[in-house]
């Protein structure tokens, strides 16, 4: 293995790539093993192009502590899943950004990759035994968690995620994660009833407030032939990109140890079983509001209706349909120290949801009762116990805007209020841009109105969170 040589190794890769776009009916690991196979028995190689080894490649095998400047350096853990297949891809994506990768696979992970794919994809050994001779003697655990600047787990089982919240260290990954002392990013996979067992939803919630970050799970179709749902591990290049971002040199972090609980999205309120009501919300101003207080250090929930949008990388997202749902993971998740809510929430719903699909009938068009919904964020605004110290709200209007805002303002009992004109000509909604006017309560009893400039949907979640910032540092503890 020491005269492994990166044209090799990147054969390797290439080989992996290959499988995955054409899928030949040989594993990954039995492509890697061929090749490794040939070179350790010393078969020639089949002449390739020259290539120059990028300077990550062409380090030596670090076996020392994390150098002092060079490329960032990730602990991998790979957990027990089928998405372990991706994890190998994963390395590969680390590795285009130049960052080094060191592989720990848990048992459970070795039965869906082999400690030698990892280690033939990382160029780095793989480690798999809490009291391996080799790295345990000098406390491998402990090197393995401080020499590192992160450490991301992919995938993330339910069973260790479990571990991980109740602090348990019965193998080498989970001592590796109690003894860490770097940031954590999980990219959890699991079917779709483990993630959304309240047991998970507890222990998702627990990480997150001890400051885990997770990126996904995405939904789609699961290994399991005909389940669907929230679920798939998110993609090898989406977690890298979580990873990158958390390795990029540590911003000022102005919400750290609080929690911000965000609303985003449209809700769907069932007609009948395949038919609903819904709106025009994309769900980008709340998704980019979670994104910032994120990257602002704090603890995020994020509750979602129904859009089309990635989960922001380490934000607890809980995805519902409709606005009671919404109203009972708003309350689920509290307490918190700042609520925003950007969800474009039905105001109605119908009175009797169809059990069955509405059928024509000679007896013309059937007439649909409604029935209002909550009020999410007044029923929010008018706790008493648990209500969040900064409650801000939205004010979507089509017309009068100042006018209308300042009537809700008062009536919904918030602290503060976005008002936006969404009407149609200015394409705010689903629009990437968005024209703001926060209104807060002047000194005087009044309502105080900021007008900000046209922004990107980024550019106005960052202002309020500076504001949210600015507001916090000013105020009581
Ligand atoms: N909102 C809510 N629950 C509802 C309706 C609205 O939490 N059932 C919140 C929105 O998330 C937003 C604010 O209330 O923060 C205002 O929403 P908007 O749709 O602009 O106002 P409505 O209350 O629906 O009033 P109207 O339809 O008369 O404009």
């Amino acid at each position: 293995m020491a005269s492994l040589t990166i044209r090799k190794l990147d054969e390797a890769v290439k080989a992996y790539l290959r499988l995955r776009s054409a899928g030949n009916g040989r594993s990954v690991e039995e492509e890697v093993r061929v090749i490794l196979g040939d070179l350790i028995q010393g078969r020639p190689e089949t002449p390739g192009p020259p290539q120059t080894p990028s300077p990550a490649e062409a380090a030596p095998r670090h076996r020392g502590p994390v150098p002092a400047s060079g490329s960032s350096r990730v602990t991998l853990i790979i957990g027990g899943g089928i998405a372990a297949y991706k994890a190998l891809d994963l390395i590969r994506r680390l590795k285009e950004r130049h960052v080094r990768v060191r592989c720990v696979l848990t048992a459970a992970a070795q039965k869906f990759v082999t400690p030698l794919a990892a280690s033939a994809l990382s160029n780095e050994r793989c480690y798999t035994d809490l009291f391996d001779p080799g790295s345990e003697f000098d406390a491998g655990h402990i090197r393995l968690a401080r020499e590192c600047d992160l450490i991301v787990v992919a995938p993330a089982t339910a069973d260790l995620m479990a571990k991980m919240a109740q602090g348990h260290a019965d193998d080498l990954a989970t001592a590796i994660l109690l003894a860490a002392d770097k940031p954590i990013l999980l990219a959890p996979a699991m079917n779709p009833l483990m993630w959304n067992n309240p047991a998970t939803r507890r222990n998702v919630a627990q990480l997150a407030r001890d400051g885990v970050a997770t990126i996904g799970p995405n939904a789609g179709e699961m290994a399991e032939a005909g389940e669907a749902g929230v679920g798939r591990m998110a993609e090898p290049t989406q977690i890298a990109t979580a990873a990158e971002q958390i390795l990029k040199p540590a911003k000022p972090q102005p919400l750290k140890g609080k929690h911000v609980l965000i609303t985003a999205g449209p809700t769907h309120e069932p007609i009948d079983p395949v038919r609903y009501i819904a709106n025009r919300s994309s769900g980008k101003q709340g998704f980019a509001i979670a994104a910032a207080a994120q990257a602002a250090g704090a603890a995020v929930t994020l509750i979602s209706g129904p859009v089309d949008l990635d989960d922001p990388a380490g934000v607890d997202v809980r995805h519902v349909e409709s606005a009671r749902e919404m109203l009972a993971q708003v309350e689920a998740a509290l307490p918190a120290d700042i609520a925003v809510f950007a969800a474009a929430v039905a105001d109605w719903r119908v009175a009797s949801e169809g059990a069955q699909k509405l059928k024509k009938t000679g007896a013309g068009i059937p007439p649909l009762q409604l029935t209002e919904n909550p009020d999410i964020l007044a029923t929010i605004s008018k706790l008493r116990e648990t209500r969040p110290p900064l409650v801000i709200g939205f004010a979507a209007e089509t017309e009068h805007l100042i006018d209308n805002a300042t009537a809700k303002f008062a009536r919904k009992g918030c602290d503060w209020i976005v008002a936006n004109d969404v009407s149609p000509a200015t394409g705010v909604m689903g629009g990437d841009r968005n024209t703001v006017h926060l209104l807060t309560r002047g000194r005087d009893g009044g309502v105080d109105v900021d007008s900000w400039p046209v922004m990107t949907k980024e550019q106005v979640a960052a202002a309020l969170i500076d504001r949210i910032a600015s507001h916090i540092k000013s105020s009581p503890a």
